[in-house]
């Protein structure tokens, strides 16, 4: 799925779905508070499976929503999603193949400036970040808002002490994953550092003021059944994107593959003590 820096997105198109339908309360209380009265066009960029762009929908009274992403198994995806799912004529819902480094075309696809760019988990892809950056505030009207959500901390769901291999078996996924995407960024060509905040990014970009809003998402144990399928599915995504880097042990990979296989008697999804426990950012910037 993964080669050096490039991600094979397409592969990623069902977990991306189920992502945005998981993700469906997060999106509507996010989308609640960014839509303002009188909003028109918003645009969800590197949308993934449009749950943030058919959220945006649901707040709007009028006008248009446009999620654009870069790799077209996507763009299929969330175009039937949104085929799915939206039906109010008053509010068009479009999706758009584009990708955001043709700052050209993102800007004349959008077609018009912008009261809410929204950018979840896309900028930290692009070699420069700043330059993303300035060109999502270059969509925006004025007073429009660009929000990033980048950031915050990442999701627990396991006990420290599994019963199986050494204790500390989710620590030491979180600290190889770290290692991967600093792996990732040194590959991505252009690539500039960004040796600042996202908060500083958006002021660099002119875009006064700007606030940081963390949301906690916590599930206790036991987790409902689709919770946890969704939880064991994600860590075996997470671990297999692994698998051939060289960032986990051997044996630690060995107890990944007991906890993640249905037939032994270590299986997560069998498990009533996992958790869901995550802190998601997002960082908002106002063209004033
Ligand atoms: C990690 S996913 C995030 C999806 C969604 N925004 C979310 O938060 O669930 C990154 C998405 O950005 C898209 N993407 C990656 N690079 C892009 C680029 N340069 N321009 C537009 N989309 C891009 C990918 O195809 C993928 O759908």
């Amino acid at each position: 799925m993964t080669t050096g820096a490039r991600i094979d997105w397409a592969a990623h198109k069902t977990r991306l779905v189920d992502a945005a339908t998981a993700d469906r309360a997060w999106y509507q209380a996010v989308a609640r508070e960014l839509v303002a009265p009188g909003d028109r066009l918003a645009v969800d960029v590197g949308c993934g499976g449009a749950g943030m762009a058919l959220a945006v929908a649901r707040h709007m009274t009028c006008g248009r929503v446009l999620a654009v992403d870069a790799e077209p198994a996507i763009v299929e995806v969330a175009r039937a999603r949104i085929y799915d799912e939206w039906a109010d004529p008053r509010i068009r819902v479009d999706v758009a193949l584009v990708d955001m480094d043709d700052v050209d075309s993102l800007r004349d696809t959008v077609g018009g400036h912008a009261d809410l760019v929204w950018a979840s988990a896309v900028v930290h892809h692009l070699g420069d970040q700043q330059r993303g950056i300035n060109a999502l505030a270059a969509l925006l009207a004025e007073g429009g808002r660009l929000a990033l959500a980048e950031g915050g901390l990442p999701a627990r769901h396991l006990p420290w002490d599994l019963g199986a291999g050494d204790p500390g078996l989710e620590l030491r996924l979180h600290a190889a994953e770290d290692r991967w995407f600093a792996r990732m960024r040194a590959a991505l060509p252009r690539r500039r550092p960004m040796p600042y905040g996202w908060g500083e990014a958006l002021r660099r970009a002119d875009l006064h003021p700007t606030t940081t809003a963390t949301t906690l998402t916590e599930l206790p144990p036991p987790l409902p059944s689709p919770e946890r399928r969704a939880v064991v599915n994600s860590l075996a995504n997470r671990v297999d994107r692994l698998r051939d880097t060289g960032l986990l042990t051997p044996a630690d990979l060995d107890t990944w593959a007991r906890l993640l296989d249905p037939g032994d008697p270590c299986w997560l999804g069998g498990r009533a003590d996992l958790f869901l426990l995550e802190a998601r950012s997002v960082h908002v910037g106002l063209r004033g």
